[in-house]
């Protein structure tokens, strides 16, 4: 990033230039796109949606200023269009009376917040110019834009909370890791907050590449992993991963790349259950990723991220990655995470929490913790208190029943079951959900389970459903107690009951028994 040292101080807004000087915040640009002089600072800080490399228009030449209000909000729309910023919440520095403007990109539906120059002039003499500001924006965005909550991609920086003990240990270590953790629990998101962190840290030279995310869900060999890492790193080097002297390039190969990028590459590789699944007996593949984090060597190091696959290689001590790295079970954030992703941005947004830590409890004893979970009641709460749904600027423990309630969190818990879960998982929820245990919402153990799916006509081995009860834990449907289990939601169960029929789900266990070569430990009694 460029420090604005380096430019007159004319080039720089005002506000942005004070708020580098005063706190530090990282600023680059200006770029001249068209006519307007674009920015990014680094507001990731705030744990709003103000990213690290936050957009930023600054609209002070006499031509821009002279232009219809319409004409301009047109230029400024082209340009953000232009940087692919349309989507990201971009602030407008604007040296006039901002009222005009605001009302026109109002229309555009696109996240602009505009800050004029009476504005900048009370958020730079201000003691805290991070209230002054989120109090202006909150005038003219809903607090759900505002806010760092996101339920549908992997999130990072202002958007990443928690995992503080995971990301020490990741950054302080040298070793190769895999993360094992089930749907939805944050692998993406660790892996992109990790090469985030470790960039910043240690940043690559000019066109120098030292961490490389590679999202492997659709590469099944090995061969295929080093071409997407050589067309990333050395596209020039295609031909010869492709060609006849494919090995020999490729018992070089991360040493090349080292050489070419200026030092150890971190390779944090995605999704690997499919390259596991084929390359269980490929050996010479897992030796070469140990050759190349060797000591000795260290040219390359590996975190990578799985989950069922992942976790049937680390559990078998005859496979080849056992060697290779260290296993990291990813579970649900802590009490601590939970309440860092609630209280900070609620304050920052201005919303008060009646009975503050009853609430942060209560929200993660009914989430278990999963962070997708706790950003959907966040987010829902938000756009409640948004559309007057909730009075006011509090939010009191009974409105969250509301959320636990709603046809939203109602269809996402389903959704997300339905999507996540292989056949003998969905068949024990099914039927566990519809027996006695599930309906008064006692405790159940598996000696329990295997009478209920007897009594289905399902003899299943012990092993199997103990580690399909593991595995319904990881992903927050059941939570152990001692030697029982219990639905973790108890609505979950009810859902269940309600909308699937128990038939159903056994025929589709049915099926899969049938399907594979060798039952894994259940028959049809
Ligand atoms: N550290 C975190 N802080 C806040 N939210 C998080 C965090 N980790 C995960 N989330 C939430 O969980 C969702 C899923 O995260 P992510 O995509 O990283 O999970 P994943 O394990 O990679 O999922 P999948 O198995 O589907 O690839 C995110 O959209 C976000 O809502
Ligand atoms: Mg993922």
């Amino acid at each position: 990033m460029t420090s604005e040292s380096k430019f007159m101080q004319s080039e720089i807004p005002p506000l942005l230039r004070a708020l580098h000087e005063r706190f530090r915040f990282r600023i680059s640009g200006p770029r001249r796109i068209a006519r307007v002089d674009a920015f990014t600072i680094d507001l990731a800080d705030w744990k709003l949606s103000l990213t690290n490399r936050n957009p930023c228009f600054w609209i002070h030449t006499p031509e821009l200023l002279a232009l219809p209000t319409a004409d301009l909000a047109d230029e400024i729309t082209d340009a953000a269009r232009e940087q692919g910023w349309l989507s990201e919440t971009t602030l407008i520095l604007f040296e006039g009376n901002g009222t005009e403007l605001r009302r026109h990109l109002a229309l555009t539906y696109d996240p602009f917040l505009v800050v004029d120059a009476a504005q900048q002039k009370e958020i730079v003499s201000a003691p805290s110019p991070r209230r002054v500001l989120v109090d202006l924006l909150l005038t003219q965005v809903p607090r759900c834009e505002l806010a760092p909550y996101e339920t549908n991609r992997p999130v990072t920086g202002n958007r990443f909370f928690g995992r503080d003990h995971e990301i020490r240990e990741l950054l302080k270590s040298q070793d190769n890791y895999l993360l094992i953790g089930f749907r939805r629990i944050g692998k993406t998101s660790l892996l992109k907050e990790l090469q985030r962190l470790m960039d910043d840290r240690d940043p690559p030279g000019d066109d120098e590449l030292r961490r490389v995310y590679v999202d492997c869900a659709v590469i099944t060999t090995a061969e295929e992993l080093y071409t997407e890492i050589v067309s990333r790193l050395s596209p020039a080097d295609l031909k010869r991963i492709l060609g006849r002297q494919s090995k020999r390039y490729q018992r070089q190969m991360f040493e090349n790349l080292a050489d070419l990028h200026g030092g150890q590459i971190t390779y944090l590789l995605d999704e690997i259950d499919p390259l596991l699944e084929n390359e269980i007996q490929a050996k010479e593949f897992w030796d070469a990723l140990r050759g190349a984090s060797s000591a000795d060597k260290a040219v390359a190091r590996f975190i990578m991220a799985g989950y069922r696959q992942a976790r049937r290689a680390r559990n078998d001590p005859d496979h080849p990655i056992y060697n290779v790295c260290k296993s990291y079970p990813l579970g649900a954030l802590s009490l601590g995470d939970v309440r860092g992703m609630i209280e900070k941005p609620m304050a920052d947004l201005r919303v008060h929490l009646e009975k503050r830590e009853e609430f942060v409890h209560q929200i993660y004893s009914e989430t278990a913790g999963l962070p997708n979970l706790v950003q959907f009641y966040c987010y829902t709460l938000l756009q409640r208190l948004d559309r007057g749904e909730i009075p006011g600027d509090t939010v009191r423990l009974q409105d969250l029943r509301a959320v636990y309630d709603s046809p939203e969190m109602r269809d996402y818990m389903l959704e997300s079951f339905m999507a996540n879960s292989e056949p003998i998982e969905r068949a024990l929820v099914a039927v566990m959900a519809s027996s006695h245990f599930g309906i008064r919402g006692e405790p159940f153990t598996l000696a329990n389970i295997t009478a209920e799916m007897r009594r289905h006509h399902f003899s299943l081995k012990l092993p199997i459903l103990d580690s399909a009860c593991r595995d319904l834990v990881n992903g927050g449907f059941l939570s152990p107690e001692r030697d029982t289990f219990h639905f973790t939601i108890p609505v979950f169960a009810l859902l269940i009951r309600e909308n699937y029929s128990v038939d159903a789900f056994l025929q589709d266990l049915r099926n899969e028994f049938k399907h594979r070569p060798e039952p894994r430990g259940g028959h049809v009694a």
